[in-house]
């Protein structure tokens, strides 16, 4: 009973936290620009990316469809056998932060939607609390199919996945890359490293074959989040996102 109630009080704490004061519904990231010079320059050459990319190629939307069409009919491991649906992503094309998990769970599996579980309703709250909403931003995970259980995936099932989460990073060229827990930030900066060591700072991260280097935060996954509730995570977490909306010029 004692520890029902403390498991209650825990998700009232986190629920209040990230939905009290912070959260602002409805506007979109370009609003948030503190500067309007920064976004006068973003406009400039957004309408430069725009019209060369509709005159030579398909758009960035159209990009990560065609992706998103080849993840949902994939055979390439031995996840395509076990998942109800592949969860390729979703989210707004130019995004300027990705977040990235680690792989679908049950709900996503039922749906093919990213973070739509427990753990994705507190991402969705996070997001929030920073001031955005998921349309703002691209939400996917490193691996598409849900492993049996929910274990850990394989690395040679990373290694049959990773060209897709590449390919659209490649694509949506966001500003900031946000790593939800130890698989995601382990995978794209190839290396072993804690997450607890890991987060609190910004990295570089650079797209195979691209020269821009992107921002790239690891943090705690929302689901360790909800397993290990303390203030103190929830802080740290907090402080990730605080130090990722400074970035982006939204105040906190
Ligand atoms: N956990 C993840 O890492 N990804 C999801 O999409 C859902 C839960
Ligand atoms: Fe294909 Fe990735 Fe799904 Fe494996 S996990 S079947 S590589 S989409």
């Amino acid at each position: 009973m004692e520890k029902e109630k403390k498991a209650i009080n825990q998700l009232l704490d986190i629920d209040n936290f990230f939905s009290g004061g912070f959260a602002v519904k409805g506007e979109g990231i370009s609003q948030k620009l503190e500067s309007s010079e920064d976004e006068a320059e973003k406009k400039i050459s957004s309408v430069h990316a725009e019209t060369t990319e509709t005159e030579n190629e398909l758009s960035k939307s159209e990009q990560l469809e065609k992706i998103a069409e080849e993840v949902k009919v994939c055979t390439k491991c031995n996840l395509s056998q076990t998942r109800t649906f592949a969860v390729p992503g979703e989210g707004n094309p130019d995004a300027r932060i990705v977040f990235v998990g680690e792989g679908p769970g049950g709900d996503e599996d039922k749906s093919g939607r990213p973070f739509v579980g427990r753990a994705g309703q507190l991402l969705t709250k996070i997001i929030n609390a920073m001031r955005l909403t998921r349309e703002d931003v691209f939400i996917c995970n490193v691996i598409k199919c849900r492993p049996p259980n929910n274990r850990d995936p394989l690395a040679s099932e990373k290694d049959a996945c990773r060209d897709y989460l590449y390919r659209q990073l490649a694509v949506i060229e966001p500003d900031i890359i946000v790593a939800l827990g130890s698989h995601a930030a382990k995978e794209l900066l190839d290396t072993d490293t804690a997450i607890g060591k890991l987060r609190g700072r910004f990295h570089d991260f650079t797209i195979k074959g691209g020269t821009e280097t992107i921002k790239f935060m690891p943090t705690y996954h929302p689901a360790y989040l909800l397993r290990n509730y303390s203030t103190e995570n929830r802080k740290k977490v907090w402080d990730d996102m605080k130090m990722v909306m400074q970035e982006i010029g939204i105040k906190s």
